[in-house]
């Protein structure tokens, strides 16, 4: 016999009815995201005459902002972990509440009573032959916020997903119960419409997940676009707050299988979705998917064991340090970080885990850097440097774990847009982050040109071949440290050369047209080596310019000479070089080899055991 059919029969009621037993001066939790209970909430507006001093608990959702209005101070006053326009008015005004915390916090402070929950407004979906509902799309903060309110309406819809894992309800915690039909899908806000943007951003930033990974994708337009670039992956995995229609393929297609992962392997972990009607269908009775409340799936500390853990998030601003905000701009001391720092944190305590931070480098209408000096006065710090592992911009990724600050600032604003690049050094400069000499160095002539940034195996070693850039200045410190007496002799002739800071600064910050530096960076997990490095500086008056090249020990014979000798060729044809030019020591067999080897006209004048190479960058050999 199923008997909880009697009491739901018995609990059915109406919308108007159920809010009638919500009484003045309660804390009302209203369902998030998708499953926000439509029919309850317009109907508590409606009722707002009756009642009054309501407090409105809600983390997100699309029409919250409603119990904001004016209209409505006397009856309710909204409380919420998430902002949007109505909201910052509200505040402004003195009518609305914003409580700072991380999502994994809110459950505990709820089961503490330290935000108590007199009623839940919630969706569910209708009953399986056991009684049991499923919160569906919604069981974040909502499962928690349910089973600790003391008065529980729900509206049974019949179009909500019915998801696995723990997020169901039996039909005896519920008091009052309204049956709905109407669809719950919602297009993920699209924060920015600059599709090329946005598209080189999310390609970089995926180029940081490697096979195996686990993924968490972060609200926004950006993270909802990097799957397209994980196509090529295997095994991933995905333990993330939300997800959206994004993911879909990449579960099709068994790219993300959860095969790798440590936790709950072979599913995906989530707490909440938001999306079309086929992410609807794609989640309802999906057993490769999990829901879970907030309390668990954005526990930092579950998050941080994840094996290879890569968080990808999203924010307005960073400062040149790496410290993140995720304030909005026009209310400053706003935050509404939702679970971005749960999973940061996780991230970067993660073995072989990545916290990536990945935001265009200005505003929408160009008039803004979104990398900034510093954060506004004010502004929460949502995400501190030291576990930002990555920012990605348009321009590009900066590599800040690890880094110190003047080599952060320098990374950063490498990715900065072009036209922000020198207020932003100048401005480092006050505030101490970079020294004084970095003034010789301004971010002249073109941006760095990633067209030239190539993805190798090289005997079986990853190997990253790019233009160099300002804060690779330590790499050639290292580099030039390791080389053997003949390797040094035959580059610089003397075996004792001495190359000083500011030296490895010119040779790292070149303009990428009068000079231009390629490195060859060994890639092993987070530690990045360089392995070579070709450099030309060109004589405006001649038109040609002189090359030079070295690769370390016991990387020499492995083709990286050749390899970059071909790029450097086709930078200088690409600028309208002329000519190279090169001395080489007369028994450098190495280096005659690959010049000779290139297939051009190689003229050469010998002199005191020194050859003075020329060669033509258009002519070939006759
Ligand atoms: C010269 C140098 C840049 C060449 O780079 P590399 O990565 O070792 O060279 P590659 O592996 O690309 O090999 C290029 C060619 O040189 C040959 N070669 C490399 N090292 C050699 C050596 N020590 N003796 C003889 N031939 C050598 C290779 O066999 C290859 O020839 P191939 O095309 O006929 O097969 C590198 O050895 C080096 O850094 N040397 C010390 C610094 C220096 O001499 N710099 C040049 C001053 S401008």
């Amino acid at each position: 016999m199923m008997y909880w059919r009697d009491e739901y029969e018995r609990k059915v009621t109406n919308a108007r009815r159920a809010i009638s037993y919500v009484k003045r001066g309660r804390t009302i939790f209203i369902g998030t995201g998708c499953g926000h209970p439509r029919e309850l909430t317009d109907e508590l507006i409606e009722n707002s005459a009756a009642l009054a001093d309501n407090s409105i608990i809600n983390p997100f959702s699309f029409t919250t902002g409603h119990f904001a209005d004016k209209r409505l101070e006397d009856s309710f006053r909204l409380n919420s972990f998430h902002l949007g326009t109505e909201i910052e008015e509200a505040m402004k005004q003195g009518r609305a509440d914003y409580t700072p915390m991380h999502m994994s916090e809110i459950p505990r402070l709820i089961e503490d009573d330290r935000i108590p929950i007199d009623v839940a407004l919630i969706m569910v979906s209708p009953p399986d032959m056991h009684g049991f509902c499923s919160y569906g799309v919604s069981v974040d903060i909502t499962k928690t916020a349910t089973e600790s309110a003391e008065l529980v309406i729900a509206e049974v819809n019949r179009q909500m997903p019915r998801t696995l894992g723990d997020c169901f309800i039996h039909i005896s915690e519920i008091d009052h119960l309204v049956e709905v039909d109407y669809p719950i899908s919602h297009d993920l806000f699209v924060e920015d419409s600059r599709d090329e943007v946005i598209h080189t951003i999310a390609g970089y930033a995926a180029t940081l997940v490697d096979d195996g990974a686990t993924l968490q994708l972060g609200m926004g337009t950006i993270p909802n676009a990097v799957p397209r670039f994980l196509v090529d992956r295997k095994d991933l995995g995905m333990h993330t707050e939300m997800f959206s229609d994004g993911i879909i393929e990449l579960v099709e297609r068994g790219v993300i299988n959860g095969s790798r992962k440590t936790n709950n392997p072979e599913k995906v972990v989530a707490s909440f979705c938001i999306g079309s009607e086929r992410l609807m269908e794609f989640v309802d009775n999906n057993p490769m998917l999990e829901f879970h409340p907030s309390r668990y799936t954005n526990d930092p500390r579950l998050i941080g064991g994840q094996y290879k853990m890569v968080a990808i998030n999203s924010a307005p601003a960073v400062d040149l340090t790496g410290q993140v905000t995720a304030d909005r701009m026009s209310v400053p001391y706003a935050s509404s970080p939702g679970g971005q720092e749960d999973f940061i944190r996780g991230a970067s305590y993660s073995k072989k885990g990545r916290s990536i931070l990945a935001l265009p480098s200005t505003t929408i209408d160009g008039k803004h850097s979104r990398i900034l000096p510093s954060l506004p006065a004010g502004a929460g710090v949502t995400s501190t440097r030291e576990d930002v592992h990555y920012v990605v911009t348009e321009y590009g990724i900066a590599q800040l774990r690890g880094k110190t600050i003047v080599q952060r600032a320098l990374e950063l604003i490498n990715i900065a847009h072009p036209d922000y690049r020198n207020g932003l050094l100048e401005a480092a400069k006050e505030l101490n982050f970079l020294p004084e000499d970095q003034s010789s160095l301004p971010y002249r002539g073109k941006v760095y040109p990633r067209e030239f940034e190539y993805w190798e195996t090289i005997n079986g070693h990853e190997a990253l071949v790019r233009p160099m850039r300002p804060s690779d200045e330590h790499h050639l410190r290292d580099l030039f440290y390791s080389f053997s007496d003949k390797t040094t002799y035959q580059r610089f002739m003397s075996l004792n050369p001495r190359i000083s800071r500011n030296e490895r600064m010119k040779l790292a910050n070149v303009d990428y047209d009068e000079q231009m530096a390629f490195g060859v960076f060994l890639l092993d997990g987070e530690r990045e080596e360089l392995a070579a490095v070709s450099h030309y500086q060109k004589d405006p008056k001649t038109n040609t310019a002189e090359v030079s090249f070295i690769v370390r020990d016991d990387w020499q014979g492995q083709g990286l000479g050749r390899y970059l000798l071909n790029l450097m060729i086709q930078a200088g044809r690409k600028n309208r070089i002329k000519a190279f030019t090169a001395e080489v020591l007369a028994n450098n067999t190495g280096m005659l080899k690959l010049f000779y080897g290139t297939g051009l006209d190689v003229k050469a004048v010998l002199q005191d055991d020194v050859y003075s190479l020329y060669f033509h960058l258009e002519k070939e050999k006759e």
